[in-house]
């Protein structure tokens, strides 16, 4: 690991001025999901990096956003995009220096954009030098108690420790050869081989990533994004599973007591990590990807001591239904407000189908629409759906999420060749799920062609972009008044000045099956029509904000509408 080179004091007093005005800042937060490798490419080598991120500040600026997190950009192999991380505390060459996060951090602070990154505590890469030392060291040495290493089961240990399995497809185990040369251990990923999980009841890995917390707060990053943040503890005694599921594989089917998920013992890492969080100023923040059963059992992660907001999957899993989308509201609301956290809401993300494409299929709710037998989307139906969403995302009480793209309506690329697929999960699936390449798909910027500005004129980016999205880029949707782009800008512009969307009042108003109706105080009204039918608003209303220029007394299919009552 190398030290910073630069003084970050001058924006971390920038911050601190700036920051400690707002200490609740997530409270309300939108922030912009930057997927490094696909965000802009500042060195011509097909793929993103921070000097590419760093001259796109001023349009993230500009679109009105509070914060980014940016996925892993630590040295890595890039077995699974980053999140296999060989050295907590530095920066891939293929990003930056760490240089360039001391500058990104200074640009951004002066633009009033707070910067969180993830981190993965739950598994490291297999290069780094723990897992290595690991490798070279024998069964029951210090070096192999960092992670899960156990032996095999069968009279010659060939078989795995238990029936655990990859998210990724195939088992969670994999066996080493030892240093004798014959077959020996095994250890434990939850994800790919590439990713042997720590074992976190060694203090060693606690210590460790507490050094790594204060290496980037040191710095000046305002919080992290945790990865798989319900899974770092395991039953020790490693259990067989009656119904061994995918880690990945929706946020419905655990039951308490699961061997890996959401065991108590978390909540003291998270309990530690608030401290160490706290002790900065201003406080740094941290968000939880926890997808889980329940929202109740959500809830505990968002204690006082705990981590500051989670992700909310159920409303990103949630078919584009009126009911649906209401008993997740509610849900999520009902189980987060005793204990004061806010809802974070959330159409798609790096793992996840573009919502513009899920939208477009005639069953809406999640699931792999890369998996085969699925048809063809109706991107017109699903664009329209999508505008909508974003009303209804960016009007709800708390924070929003928005995943790169998504503002400028870019849908899933479906047709990616079979060679330039990355996801682990396309191999791991015997080629049967593509996989989330196909939401990482490079930003389209600028030009007629590609790349589309995402690097310099002739460079090719990592993964092909569609020859359409000539009409979907910044550039382009700058220039058309009804762009998705547009819409999302306005809408931004909106949550910051109409006073009740920064309230924390949110009451349902009465409206027909398939609607959804709501009021944010002082008559504020956000009215979304997921019906077959218009739906018949208040004659005298002012519209604020509509996801179609279609004008008119009634609110069309697929539609949403912001608008104000006069107050009697
Ligand atoms: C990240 C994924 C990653 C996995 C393993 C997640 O949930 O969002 O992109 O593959 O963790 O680190």
């Amino acid at each position: 690991m190398t030290s910073p080179r630069v003084t970050t004091e001058r924006s971390v007093t920038v911050a601190g001025r700036r920051h400690s005005a707002e200490p609740d800042w997530w409270r309300r937060a939108v922030i912009y999901q930057v997927y490094l490798r696909s965000f802009a490419d500042g060195n011509g080598d097909g793929i993103g990096d921070l000097e590419g991120l760093r001259s796109r500040l001023p349009y993230l600026a500009d679109l009105g956003v509070d914060a980014l997190w940016i996925t892993p950009w630590y040295p890595s192999p890039m077995a699974d995009g980053g999140y296999d991380v060989a050295d907590y505390r530095d920066v891939d060459s293929l990003f930056g220096t760490l240089d360039d996060v001391a500058r990104l951090l200074a640009e951004a602070h002066e633009r009033h954009l707070r910067l969180l990154v993830d981190i993965v505590p739950n598994h490291t890469s297999a290069a780094h030098p723990w897992f290595r030392a690991a490798l070279e060291a024998p069964p029951g040495s210090t070096e192999r108690a960092r992670y899960l290493f156990r032996d095999g089961c069968g009279p010659d240990g060939s078989e795995p420790p238990n029936n655990w399995v990859s998210a990724f497809g195939g088992p969670a185990w994999t066996r080493v050869t030892e240093s004798n040369g014959h077959p020996g251990q095994w250890y434990l990923h939850l994800f790919a081989p590439e990713q042997p999980d720590l074992d976190w009841s060694n203090p060693e890995v606690r210590a460790d990533f507490e050094l790594t917390l204060r290496f980037w707060f040191d710095l000046g990053i305002d919080g992290f994004r945790i990865d798989v943040a319900m899974s770092l503890i395991k039953d020790p005694a490693l259990p067989d599973l009656d119904r061994p599921d995918p880690v990945l594989d929706g946020p419905s089917r655990w039951a308490d007591g699961h061997p890996y998920y959401d065991r108590d013992a978390v909540h003291e890492v998270w309990r530690s990590w608030r401290r160490i969080a706290d002790t900065y100023d201003p406080p740094r923040t941290f968000v939880g990807e926890v997808a889980l059963t329940s929202p109740n059992r959500l809830a505990a992660y968002v204690r006082q001591d705990e981590l500051h907001t989670v992700f909310n999957f159920d409303f990103l899993k949630s078919p584009w239904e009126a009911s649906a989308i209401r008993e997740a509201v509610d849900a999520t609301r009902s189980a987060l407000d005793p204990v004061g956290s806010p809802s974070t809401w959330v159409l798609s993300n790096h793992d996840e189908p573009r919502h513009t494409t899920r939208f477009g299929f005639p069953d809406t709710g999640w699931r792999h629409p890369l998996l085969p037998d699925q048809g063809e989307p109706d991107l017109v139906l699903g664009t329209r759906r999508a505008r909508a969403a974003a009303l209804l995302l960016l009007a709800l009480p708390g924070g929003a999420y928005i995943y790169q793209g998504e503002e400028l309506g870019l849908w899933q690329v479906r047709d990616l060749p079979d060679d330039l697929l990355q996801d682990p999960t396309f191999r791991r699936s015997g080629h049967v799920i593509r996989g989330r390449d196909g939401c990482r798909v490079p930003m389209p910027w600028e030009g007629e062609r590609p790349p589309f500005g995402f690097g310099p004129e002739g460079s090719q980016p990592w993964l092909p972009q569609p020859a359409d999205w000539r009409a979907y880029t910044v550039a382009a949707e700058s220039e058309t008044r009804a762009s998705m782009l547009e819409l999302y800008r306005e809408a931004l512009r909106l949550r910051r000045s109409e006073a009740p969307l920064r309230s924390e009042r949110f009451d349902w108003c009465d409206s027909p099956g398939g609607t959804l109706v709501f009021e944010r105080g002082e008559g504020f009204t956000c009215a979304v029509n997921l019906s077959s039918r218009p739906l018949a608003l208040p004659a005298d209303r002012v519209t604020i904000l509509r996801s179609d220029d279609t004008a008119g007394a009634g609110l069309a299919p697929d539609t949403a509408e912001w608008f104000r009552l006069p107050t009697p």
